[in-house]
């Protein structure tokens, strides 16, 4: 992909991933990604904002050719992950004499993750600024964005804050900007779900301090560029608000059918109480699609059957997964069913233990589910629906 203007002196730079389909051998990417790299020219200096993802690192030094780039003073790393970092050694060979300019816990791991040299660092501290000559770059540190060591930088007389991975989206378009806003919309929500959710406390003061800014473009290291800065703000308002909706969240899996039956019947109770439920077969599922219902949900219905005296793996894996990303779920539950006993909601309660739910009663049929569980699926959509309508009175 070629460089791309962004204004006079200002190009994205960096390369589109289009075929990849798995990040971190964990997390799927069914649209690839991007890894942006921006190119500041000021009158005096050159500064190269953030780089790719190693293997990509041609498609970085095309573009930087094509742009007729001979030199290099600052590299600017914003995250030491090395998606971002990891063509910080190659930049350095190609242009002698550059700088990473970054803060010490990044350049620390910088040298612990890639052997960067902390002699080939300026460490600058919050708030401080660098000129460019006729333009500058203010750092702004942002702490668990989504490691401790991450920071944005705001060009000031452009008005453009680059945010790395925050506001990012797996999206890989040949497009700019965010123009398309409801397909960015969910993939920057899944981005949100999947590395940013488990530190959502931490951003409400980020959010404050660039609504001060008031940026006329932001411009993240994943996915396309937000010249409509107030779409993606208000998004990661909503994302990181204590509100939830009045979701469910069903992610169950069967293995003979028991579990499926007492999941349909709660589903269909639910429904008909009018609670939004979004249900997923663990079995087939993309977690990144499990993550993103997760933003919202106020109850998790967690289903399986009893395999070897404890859940279904799915289930573990479910279970992990919430309690890793730390949603602002409300309650939860545990059912399925069993054939002779087992550890099943030992096991998946103290898994989300952490995230301090109101866990309603389990409840397992002995096998093919009785019409006594039956009513019991019932009595348990009638609870969930009352604290539902208590979360939100006028039923919203
Ligand atoms: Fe896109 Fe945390 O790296």
């Amino acid at each position: 992909m070629a460089p791309r203007k962004i204004k006079p002196g200002v190009h994205s730079v960096g390369a589109i991933d289009w075929d990849r389909r798995l990040f971190d051998s964990l997390i799927p990417l069914p649209l690839g990604t991007s890894y942006n790299a921006y190119l500041v020219q000021g009158q005096d200096k050159v500064a190269l904002i953030d780089t790719v993802e190693p293997g990509l690192a041609k498609d970085l030094f095309a573009n930087l050719d094509e742009l007729g780039v001979k030199k290099i003073d600052y590299v600017v790393c914003h995250h030491a992950e090395q998606d971002h970092s990891g063509s910080i050694p190659a930049v350095l060979a190609r242009y002698p004499g550059s700088k990473v300019v970054t803060n010490q816990k990044c350049a620390d791991l910088l040298s612990s993750h890639l052997r960067v040299p902390t002699t080939a660092c300026e460490i600058v501290p919050d708030g401080a600024v660098l000129d460019l000559g006729g333009r500058s770059l203010q750092f702004i540190f942002a702490p668990w964005v989504h490691w401790p060591e991450t920071m944005f930088s705001y060009l000031r007389e452009d008005k453009i804050l680059f945010t790395c991975d925050f506001f990012g989206s797996h999206f890989a378009t040949g497009t700019l900007y965010a123009d398309d806003e409801h397909h960015v919309y969910l993939s920057a929500k899944r981005y949100y779900a999947e590395i940013m959710m488990p530190f959502r406390q931490k951003y409400g003061v980020y959010l404050q301090k660039i609504d001060a800014l008031a940026p006329e473009i932001i411009a993240p290291s994943h996915g396309p560029i937000y010249r409509r800065p107030e779409f993606i703000l208000d998004a990661y308002k909503d994302w990181t608000s204590d509100t939830v909706k009045n979701e469910a969240l069903v992610a169950y899996v069967s293995m003979h059918g028991s579990t499926k039956i007492m999941v349909d019947r709660l589903v269909d109770r639910l429904v008909t109480q009018g609670i939004n439920v979004k249900q997923f077969d663990l079995a087939t599922i993309d977690i990144g699609e499990l993550a993103m219902a997760l933003v919202d949900a106020a109850t998790l219905v967690l289903a399986t059957p009893t395999v070897l005296n404890g859940p279904h793996p799915a289930a573990v894996y479910a279970a992990y997964l919430a309690g890793a990303i730390k949603p602002k779920l409300r309650h939860a539950v545990i059912i399925g069913s069993q054939a002779w006993g087992g550890k099943t909601v030992d096991t998946l309660k103290g898994l989300l233990a952490g995230l301090k739910l109101e866990m309603f009663d389990p409840l397992m049929s002995k096998g093919l589910p009785t019409s006594e569980d039956l009513l019991a699926v019932d009595r348990l959509a009638e609870t969930i629906q009352s604290r539902h309508a208590a979360l939100m009175p006028t039923g919203a």
